[in-house]
């Protein structure tokens, strides 16, 4: 049994969805707070005047005072095997799959190659302070078996899949429906549910499946409800257009998946750029969820996720990094750069809302909220650390931030990998720059 442990300084964590305005009741802060955690369980958070004195005798403060804690951030989308070509120069989304996401991903037949990428991706996410992520493989089941050993090894929460492809892309990366569906069928049966791991069925997007593999997809779907469905949607221009060609007869590229039985519950949709009210409305009432990827949109040239639309229609959203079409695994990058696109769409991120969909809002997102996301009693404790003082600018900063919101917009502007000063997973620590 783990000893109780308790974690001293500020304390951020969402009860619920903190909505665009002022309103602040979804939101629990402490300026001087406490978290306590017990056999890798969060046990209580609080004001630490009113916790400490609850705390047996021997139990360990550590303390962090002038950090910030908060529960440990969620990444809905990302690629594990584009992480050696993250920021490759290309033009907008179709050349750049060719130009470099299909040759990275072919590497990854190779089961060593695979297992010393998923250890570097795994490294750089609990160095960025991501504690969870819903994450592409490749069409090759080595790749998903090489990096849920990892993460089980590391005992963490994630969710990953292998990638269905059997058209419009390479010979060398193509599957076939049959040979899919039983790698797949494989695969959950292996992984899913063991330890804290879940696993995605994850057709690429819907130009790289015949009829017949999204048919499958979508038995696979059927039959495994508790598993995840993990694909893209509605991305860049040339995308949709030729979605539409591949589908005359569906009413729009994401009825295609509605079609195949792949809107529902845990089912995860990365970028929802070019969407009508009426697909907005299909995502709403089928419980999907979109991963709005801000830095990929722009580095992809891709467009800006609507805010408000979405907001409007009761869409659930997370927040992805799309490594590598993303530039960056940092949340608190993806963050001002999420901001910047809302702004570009007359619609302003406050920095409550922003907090919150980098870790609650991505956690119900993805359905996960029961057990991650906040610091509710029982949440297994995955928090960070943010130092608050990582460059000279911010130290200077945050002495001129009047109110815990401005210090959180200042942070999520300015801070990097560098803000993160500690990360620790189910209440032990993975990363630690503090002491
Ligand atoms: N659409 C289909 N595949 C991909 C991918 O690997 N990255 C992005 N950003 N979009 C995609
Ligand atoms: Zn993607």
């Amino acid at each position: 049994m783990k000893a109780l442990r308790a974690y001293r300084g500020s304390l951020l964590h969402f009860l619920g969805d903190p909505g665009d305005g002022a309103d602040g009741s979804a939101v629990q802060y402490f300026d001087d707070g406490l978290l306590v955690v017990e056999n890798g369980l969060v046990k209580a958070a609080g004001e630490a005047r009113d916790l400490l004195p609850t705390l047996p005798a021997a139990a360990q403060v550590v303390d962090h005072t002038g950090r910030l804690l908060m529960p440990g951030f969620i990444d809905t989308h990302i690629h594990y095997p584009q992480t050696d070509m993250i920021a490759a120069y290309s033009a907008q989304l179709l050349d750049w799959l060719d130009d470099h996401a299909f040759p990275a991903e072919r590497r990854f037949a190779d089961a060593g190659h695979a297992a010393e990428s998923s250890r570097f991706f795994l490294d750089e996410l609990m160095r960025n302070g991501t504690t969870t992520a819903l994450v592409f493989g490749t069409v090759h089941a080595v790749s998903v078996d090489a990096f849920f050993a990892e993460a089980e090894a590391r005992n963490l929460r994630m969710i990953a899949g292998k990638v269905l492809m059997d058209r419009n892309c390479p010979e060398y990366l193509r599957d076939t429906p049959d040979g899919g569906y039983r790698d797949s069928s494989s695969l959950i049966e292996k992984w899913h549910g063991r330890g804290r791991l879940h696993y995605a069925i994850t057709p690429r997007f819907a130009i790289t499946s015949s009829d017949a593999q999204l048919e499958s997809a979508g038995r696979l779907a059927t039959e495994h409800p508790g598993v995840f469905v993990h694909s893209h949607v509605a991305e860049n221009l040339n995308e949709v257009r030729w979605a539409r060609e591949l589908f005359p007869q569906a009413r729009s590229y994401l009825d295609v998946y509605e079609h195949f039985g792949l809107l529902r519950e845990r089912a995860v949709y990365a970028h929802c750029i070019h969407l009508d009210d009426e697909d907005r409305s299909r995502m709403a009432h089928t419980g999907a969820a979109a991963a709005v990827c801000a830095t990929s949109n722009l580095f992809l040239g891709s467009g800006l996720f609507d805010f408000a639309a979405a907001r409007h229609a009761g869409m659930r959203i997370g927040l992805g990094t799309d490594v590598g079409g993303g530039t960056s695994f940092n949340m608190l990058r993806t963050l001002a750069e999420t901001y910047k696109v809302a702004q570009m769409g007359g619609h302003r991120l406050t920095p409550w809302r922003g907090f919150y969909l980098a870790t609650l809002g991505g956690a119900k997102a993805l359905g996960l909220d029961d057990r991650i996301g906040n610091f509710a009693p029982a949440r297994e404790a995955d928090f960070i650390v943010l130092r608050m003082d990582s460059t000279p600018l911010i130290a200077r900063r945050m002495k001129t931030a009047r109110t815990p919101a401005e210090k959180l917009f200042a942070l999520m502007m300015l801070g990097d990998d560098r803000e993160i000063g500690a990360t620790y997973i189910m209440g032990d620590c993975v990363w630690n720059t503090l002491s």
